[in-house]
């Protein structure tokens, strides 16, 4: 018996494209990820597919005349679709198509076909499942591939073959192991040997699309499943290079270093169980990118990555200019905290001062916080009892931070005594000493010597001034 899923689509939009469907004489259906989601019980999908065997612009305009306040129809000529934005849902609509692919486009050659040619053009079997909008048989689920199998059983597989369905769009390699890490999926074993095969037609993809795949990996619960998959497809080495080299352990004179690639992942892992902000994994994941250009082995102390902070940060503008990824703020938070990721670790590694931690609520300034959650999923010790002595010590030192907080207002530091104070003081025009001055105040300040108060820096500029031989002039 025919399966029937009516209870999807119990919203009146439903009933509407139904009816204009049938009005104009074509058969309609809900297709990918509207009825993937809802049969796999996520939250409910903002974004209906429908296809409609016929004109899928000209039923978008039908459905549109009957909505309340008639909203506007986005026509996509080119691609023969069109959108309607209707209440909570963005509605999708385009007509049964059969597609064909030449080597070097993303761009198909498109006819019209049924419903069955347009299931096949899909990425995935759990992508081509279609409910029928037709009064005769609301909510039938058509699903010629065994999508549904496949949604219980967990598999992404390809309708068609899967060296096809990829090369005519290598996107699709990308959506395969993002998925499987977004819905905790395998990609059955074929599949996996096409994306493989098929690896270099990633090439033909924009960095844009590949970044918002990559995204969406960073945002699932456990991002070393997607990461773990790229690498093993050897897509990660033609997207991510840096993540790459990272990759291996190098033993002198017995003396090991870990992988600093499957540490970044767990690093990865770990930051996810404690922040949803994509920027922060980002920083997870490139914190390390600097250690393969640094890494050194030196007889005395082993194996160094001196620098590979600044290094790794410089990088990352490298890596996010290559990817086109934004080069604004967002950016220069993923450098800061990769430049600044060593910091607290070496805090936590002896007793923590107050002065250590002022100058780290100095530097870090408004990202200490996230800095110190970076650190603290940096922790992958396998040693129980160094776990615990980071863990502890990071505790510490939040605290810290937060009574230096009260007391310092470091954070976001604003000198108590302007340049131009100093300047009227000692009757000086710019010059080095009004620097020599304030750069005094300011250690003074961070190594707890005075407050962070005007009159206590005052009284220390006068004996500062006094010790260089400035006069006052005015008080
Ligand atoms: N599709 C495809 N190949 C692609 C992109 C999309 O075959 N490269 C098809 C799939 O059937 C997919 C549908 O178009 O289900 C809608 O695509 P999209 O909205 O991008 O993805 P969803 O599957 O809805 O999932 P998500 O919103 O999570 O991206």
């Amino acid at each position: 018996m025919q399966r029937n899923y009516k209870e999807a689509i119990q919203h009146p939009i439903f009933k509407i494209i139904s009816k204009a469907a049938e009005e104009l004489g074509v058969e309609s259906y809900v297709i990918g990820g509207y009825v993937r989601d809802f049969l796999l019980g996520r939250k409910s999908p903002k974004d209906i597919d429908i296809v409609a065997v016929g004109s899928g612009i000209s039923l978008a305009r039908k459905v549109a005349e009957k909505l309340e306040n008639t909203p506007k129809v986005q026509v996509f000529k080119n691609y023969g679709t069109a959108m309607i934005n209707a209440g909570d849902f963005e509605v999708e609509f385009v007509g049964a198509r059969k597609e064909s692919y030449h080597f070097d486009s993303r761009k198909p050659v498109v006819e019209n076909g049924t419903l069955e040619d347009d299931q096949n053009r899909r990425d995935f079997t759990i992508n081509a499942l279609a409910l029928s909008l037709s009064s005769t048989d609301f909510g039938a689920l058509l699903d010629p591939f065994n999508g549904i199998i496949a949604l219980e059983e967990k598999i992404i597989k390809t309708p068609l073959d899967p060296d096809i369905t990829y090369s005519d769009d290598p996107l699709r390699m990308m959506r395969a192991i993002r998925f499987a890490s977004q819905l905790h999926f395998k990609i059955e074993p074929e599949s996996l040997k096409a994306i493989q095969r098929n690896k270099d037609r990633i090439k033909i993809i924009s960095n844009e699309r590949i970044v918002d795949e990559l995204h969406k990996i960073l945002l699932s619960s456990t991002p070393s499943t997607g990461f773990k998959l790229l690498y093993q497809t050897e897509l990660l080495p033609i997207i991510l290079p840096e993540l790459t080299n990272l990759q291996g352990i190098e033993e002198i004179e017995g003396q090991r270093h870990k992988d600093n690639f499957y540490h970044t992942l767990e690093v990865v892992d770990n930051i996810s169980k404690n922040t949803d902000d994509l920027w922060l994994r980002w920083a997870a994941l490139l914190h390390d990118i600097g250690k393969a250009p640094t890494k050194k082995f030196n007889k005395k102390i082993g194996w160094t990555f001196h620098g590979h902070e600044f290094i790794g940060s410089k990088m990352v503008y490298k890596l996010f200019k290559r990817l086109r990824m934004p080069l604004n703020e967002k950016m220069k938070f993923v450098q800061k905290m990769v430049l600044m990721s060593s910091r607290p670790i070496v805090l936590a590694n002896k007793t923590v001062t107050d002065s250590a931690v002022r100058r780290l609520v100095f530097d870090a300034g408004d990202y200490v916080d996230d800095l110190m959650t970076l650190c603290e999923a940096d922790i992958t010790t396998k040693n129980p009892k160094k776990f615990k002595k980071y863990h502890h010590n990071f505790k510490v030192v939040r605290q810290k931070i937060v009574e230096v907080e009260e007391r310092d207002h470091i954070r976001n530091f604003q000198p108590p005594i302007s340049g131009e104070e100093i300047m009227k003081v000692f009757n000086l025009k710019p010059s080095r000493e009004i620097g020599v001055i304030k750069e005094a105040i300011k250690e003074a300040i961070l190594e707890g010597e005075i407050p962070n108060e005007y009159d206590a820096a005052f009284q220390f500029m006068l004996k500062k001034a006094k010790a260089i031989g400035l006069n006052v002039v005015k008080k």
